[in-house]
């Protein structure tokens, strides 16, 4: 044996390590030489001992979990470091620690047994007597015991019907209708304890089948994915991340099953209920060595069971988050106007089901409502569905039951009030409403209607200003909703884009509490210099504190400013109606004669570019916090182009622009310059450009043509400096030095990245994560638009191993000088250096 070589030839003195060293290396041939996939009659699993798959997915042992000394029998991944069990044998009853030795043995009829000194616990049940029994863990992750001739499916038993609280690929959730199993998942009690705990998801097969989580507790819901429209569930349209995941619904008379696989079986993911009541789905990061959340439920107040209540729409953008459906008012104004709406809404008028003047309203991009009293009935199309619910005074709504590809066939039908429905940007289905003939008909004339005066006196005088302001103006806002009537055409109620746009751009519509300009003053201490953050585009900003403690930042529109007054409405009604957690929350505005002024979140850390480009701060920002505010600036980007209810092009992103809160977690700020698209409209010219040299896309800053692909470069060119603590000079500044773009290129092109990388963080970072962003930052910043990628797909590549990213062309400005002209929008800003100061060119074309 050749592992004895070192030892012989060494000196005496080493020799202990060397018996140490070898016990060691043959404990580990012992361990693998042993290691197998199979338990026999005469063969039980000691507790030193583990089962492991044939091709070494999954691993089957005994563990403890953390902090906790009692024993378990779990299945866990085989071949990832951070042990994470997938499956307990024995939830309930756990081994204690005193109790060794402990096996796991199969009984000569087919029972796997927990086996201690003082007792013996079956594990598992068979309905046929088994004559020659083998349990084996298969590379699935499937644990089972059969007949040890029969190979393939026959299973007497397998751990795939008794889920713990994971899912992983092929297991399934639902029911089996024949054995009356229900595969559902549990939350352990906690990180230390897998006895079952307080939530679960389990699928509900009354009418049309979903899933819900539930919590133990009352048998709460806390949850639901929405109908299986044949694709995905109709609550969850983004819960489709990658390509490599295969979908399976089935419902038919033996079970009713949601499963999921992964085409490529290197691929490590699992679902999970977790003990605080979360679902979640995640992949492990083989470079990181992280598990990476893809998607999580429930992620907002709309995702809750009915948070507005019957006949409410909840749409998690927006303030006040509900609404009614077309031809429904609140049932409770007052306490609408104190934006609950969860006792819902009511028909504005009743039904006349008799005379057969009903009609349909159709909802456009919601899930589906609430499946507990509906039927299904996948023969039948569209029309005939819509026939019969008219034809059956009972019926409440009716919608295609299969969307696949895009046809709309099947029919579900409901027959109680609809609740749990919520507005999707642009996935979602279509729900057809009954309503009375009157309500079909409305179209309100904006003149009329207004005896619907605001009911003033539900608010007491001793509510706070704050709180005035927002009911005032919530008030305000149902008037004009009233007044503009609820839909775009005679029959249909519409929440697209086109709806949403022809609403937003409506000068007067802005969606926010408008503070009192006394309140701003005193919060800041009548704008004192002292209280003063910086100078914005549009003007100084200031710190200030509400009188409940909150802290915000006040930016105030200068009047000479070159920034008028449409641009900054612009802006506050943009940003009113963009939330994400990567973007800067707008809390409110004040208009007063000729000041204007924006509300913001304070952010503690203030910008990233203090952070990035001072070495008194640049030392703070290791390569987790930097690689972090990376990934939170793709995703506000990509919400901002694609998951929002506009198409928004930020147009001047930028280090200064990126604040970072109490946690430096980054935030995208100032969207002055955003521009409202259209579904379709993907590109746009402008003759008069703004941005920020350094960051401006060489499409942009030559021709004015700007997409969301400009954006992509801004975001690469931040990714850079984020990655070398350089500000990118652009290439006006001094021709003879090579501007980051240039620099990072030719590092690039001689295989020396990892020079670029910022001294201050002291060589602590992962190489391969760094030059996955440095890739990315080069794919974000190539010339021409149609290479850079979309966020999107940044997103995904963030979220991959790297090793599959395309090779990046050359980037634009390496390698030309810009022959434009400029002026400069407000000369009065420092020119320190010019890559600040926001530019706004004429005539670039
Ligand atoms: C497990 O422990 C037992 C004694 O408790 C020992 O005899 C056996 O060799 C050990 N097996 C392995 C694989 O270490
Ligand atoms: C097992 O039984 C013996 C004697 O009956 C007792 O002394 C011992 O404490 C028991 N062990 C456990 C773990 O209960
Ligand atoms: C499965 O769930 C149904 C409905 O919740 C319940 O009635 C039934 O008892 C469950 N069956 C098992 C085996 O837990
Ligand atoms: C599966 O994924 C691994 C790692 O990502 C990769 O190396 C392998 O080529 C993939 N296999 C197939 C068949 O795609
Ligand atoms: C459950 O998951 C959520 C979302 O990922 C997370 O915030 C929470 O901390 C998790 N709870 C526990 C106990 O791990
Ligand atoms: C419906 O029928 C009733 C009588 O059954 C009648 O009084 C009423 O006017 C009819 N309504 C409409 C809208 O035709
Ligand atoms: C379903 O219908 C029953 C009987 O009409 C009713 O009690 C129940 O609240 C309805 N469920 C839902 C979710 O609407
Ligand atoms: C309407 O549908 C309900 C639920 O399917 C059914 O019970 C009722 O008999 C139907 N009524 C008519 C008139 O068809
Ligand atoms: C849904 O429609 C698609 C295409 O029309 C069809 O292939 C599929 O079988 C349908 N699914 C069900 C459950 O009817």
């Amino acid at each position: 044996m050749n592992t004895l070589l070192p030892c012989s030839s060494s000196s005496s003195s080493s020799t202990p390590l060397c018996i140490i060293l070898l016990l060691f290396l043959l404990s580990i041939s012992s361990i693998t030489a042993h290691a197998r996939d199979t338990i026999t009659v005469g063969s039980p699993l000691a507790e030193n001992e583990t089962l492991v798959s044939a091709g070494g997915y999954f691993a089957l042992g005994f563990f403890n979990p953390p902090n906790n000394p009692d024993r378990y029998v779990g299945i866990w991944f085989n071949n990832i470091p951070t042990q994470t069990v997938v499956w307990v044998a024995n939830r309930l009853d756990p081994v204690a620690a005193a109790a060794s030795p402990s096996f796991l043995s199969l009984s000569p009829d087919g029972i796997l047994t927990l086996a201690s000194p003082n007792s013996s616990t079956p594990l598992s049940t068979t309905a046929t007597t088994l004559t020659n029994p083998v349990a084996q863990l298969l590379d699935t992750g499937n644990f089972v015991v059969r007949e040890a001739t029969d190979a393939g499916d026959a299973a007497a038993w397998q751990s795939f019907d008794y889920p713990t609280d994971t899912m992983i690929a092929g297991m399934k959730l639902g029911v089996d209708r024949r054995r009356g199993l229900n595969w559902t998942l549990t939350s352990w009690r906690s990180g230390s304890d897998p006895a079952p705990g307080e939530y679960y998801v389990a699928m509900e097969t009354a009418g049309d089948p979903e899933l819900f989580l539930y919590s133990v507790a009352g048998r709460a819901r806390i949850w639901r994915s929405g109908q299986w429209d044949g694709v995905q569930f109709s609550g969850l349209p983004d819960n489709v991340p990658y390509g490599d995941y295969v979908y399976t619904f089935t419902n038919n008379a033996a079970e009713v099953s949601y499963s999921f696989n992964v085409l490529n079986r290197s691929l490590i993911t699992r679902g999970v209920v977790n003990q605080t009541g979360v679902a979640q789905q995640s992949m492990w990061v083989q470079s990181r060595q992280v598990w990476n959340i893809i998607w999580h439920a429930p992620q907002d107040p709309c995702d809750e069971m009915s948070p507005c209540g019957p006949y409410g729409l909840c749409d998690p953008t927006v303030s006040p988050m509900c609404s009614c459906v077309q031809g429904f008012e609140p049932r409770s104004p007052q306490h609408w106007a104190l934006l609950d709406g969860s006792d819902g809404c009511v028909r504005t008028t009743r039904l006349d089901c008799a005379n057969r003047t009903d009609g349909f309203a159709k909802v456009s991009h919601v899930n589906l409502p609430d499946p507990t009293n509906c039927t299904v009935d996948a023969t039948v199309g569209l029309d005939q569905c819509a026939t019969r619910c008219l034809a059956n005074c009972s019926c409440t709504a009716y919608a295609a039951s299969n969307a696949s590809s895009g046809a709309r066939s099947g029919c579900v039908m409901w027959y109680s009030d609809l609740t749990g429905m919520r507005v999707f940007l642009a996935e979602g289905q279509d729900l057809y409403v009954r309503l009375a003939a009157a309500d079909l008909a409305s179209v309100t004339s904006h003149s009329g209607k207004s005896d619907h005066a605001p009911i003033a006196a539900i608010v007491s005088v001793s509510v706070l200003a704050f709180l005035l302001a927002c009911a005032g103006w919530y008030i305000w806002r149902m008037r004009k909703l009233r007044k503009s009537g609820p839909g775009t055409s005679a029959s249909t109620i519409s929440f697209s884009h086109k709806h949403r746009k022809e609403e937003s751009t409506q000068d007067s519509d802005i969606e926010l509490p408008l503070f009192d300009l006394s309140a701003i003053a005193v919060a800041t201490e009548e704008f004192s210099n002292t209280n003063k953050l910086g100078e914005g585009g549009f003007g100084p900003v200031y710190k200030g504190k509400l009188g409940n403690g909150q802290e915000i930042a006040v930016k105030t529109l200068a009047k000479t400013s070159a920034q008028g007054p449409n641009e900054f409405k612009n802006e506050v009604m943009l940003i009113a109606k963009l939330q994400h957690r990567n973007l800067v929350r707008l809390l409110g505005c004040c208009i007063q004669g000729e000041e204007r002024m924006l509300i913001y979140e304070y952010m503690e850390n203030k910008s990233l570019d203090r952070f990035l480009f001072d070495k008194a701060y640049s030392a703070s920002l290791n390569w987790q916090t930097r690689y972090r505010i990376i990934e939170g600036i793709a995703r506000g980007l990509v919400y901002l182009h694609q998951d929002s209810r506009f198409r928004v092009i930020h147009r001047d992103l930028k280090a200064g622009n990126i604040l970072l809160d109490k946690e430096m977690n980054p935030k995208i700020s100032d969207f002055g310059m955003a521009r409202i698209f259209g579904g379709d409209e993907t590109e746009v010219n402008t003759r008069k450009v703004v941005g920020t040299y350094g960051y401006m896309s060489p499409e942009y800053a030559m021709d004015g043509i700007f997409s969301v692909k400009s954006d992509v470069f801004s975001f690469g060119v931040l990714v850079l400096e984020i990655i070398s603590g350089r500000r990118n000079r652009g290439a006006y500044v001094d021709s003879s030095h090579l501007n980051l773009l240039a620099h990072v290129w030719s590092l690039w092109t001689e295989g020396k990245s990892l020079e670029l990388v910022d001294e201050s963080m002291d060589y602590s970072f992962l190489a391969n994560e760094v030059l996955k962003c440095l890739q990315i930052g080069l794919l974000c910043v190539q010339e021409h638009p149609e290479d850079r990628p979309l966020m999107s797909a940044v997103v995904l590549m963030l979220g991959s191993d790297g090793a599959s990213l395309r090779t990046p062309k050359q980037p634009g400005f390496a390698r030309r000088r810009v022959p434009i002209e400029m002026e400069f929008s407000s000369s009065k800003h420092d020119s320190r250096t010019l890559n600040d100061v926001t530019i706004t060119m004429i005539g670039g074309r």
